[in-house]
């Protein structure tokens, strides 16, 4: 089988317990993708801070080494939405790798954006890339067990 890597930021564990359902439905690697100087949790300053590094285009360092991809042929990569888009640190993550013959398969949540645009974003941002059409689940649906739906759209990717 082809191996599967998946990554993912969370910052209120909601993308995290999709990550996980996700994983125990693949059996990939699973890597959390955590930010040098972790972000605050109060929802104004976030918003703020968000709000900056979007507008700066920045890079937020990541904490701990990145993984190594080579023996991944399968990238999943995980985000809440943020300011209608993915975060800043996903920039990060994927300007640290080489994707050629690589494909990405995004999964995200979110508080009514949907994808927010952001799989033709990732597609755009990594053209070397293969990018597939992601799963977007809302944060308030994430309480529920996920797998039915994870699973259906896994075999919709006929990977
Ligand atoms: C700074 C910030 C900005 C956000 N912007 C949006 C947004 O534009 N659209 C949206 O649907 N949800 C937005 N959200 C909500 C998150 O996408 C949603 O709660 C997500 O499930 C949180 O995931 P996490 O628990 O893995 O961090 C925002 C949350 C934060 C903290």
């Amino acid at each position: 089988m082809k191996k599967r890597l998946i990554v993912y930021f969370s910052l209120t564990d909601t993308t995290k317990k999709f990550a996980q359902e996700l994983c125990e439905l693949v059996d990939g690697d699973l890597i959390p993708i955590e930010p040098l100087h972790p972000y605050p949790l109060d929802q104004k300053e976030i918003e703020k801070i968000a709000y900056m590094e979007k507008k700066r285009d920045d890079r937020p360092a990541i904490k701990d080494p990145l993984p190594s991809i080579q023996d991944y042929d399968f990238i999943f990569i995980g985000y809440p939405i943020w300011w209608y888009t993915f975060l800043q640190i996903i920039k990060t993550f994927l300007d640290f790798y080489d994707f050629h013959h690589k494909t990405i398969i995004p999964f995200n949540t979110h508080d009514g954006s949907g994808d927010g645009g952001t799989y033709k974003e990732l597609q755009d941002y990594v053209p070397e890339a293969k990018v597939l059409i992601g799963l977007p689940i809302r944060a308030a649906n994430m309480i529920y067990d996920q797998k039915g739906n994870i699973i259906e759209w896994l075999d919709s990717l006929k990977i």
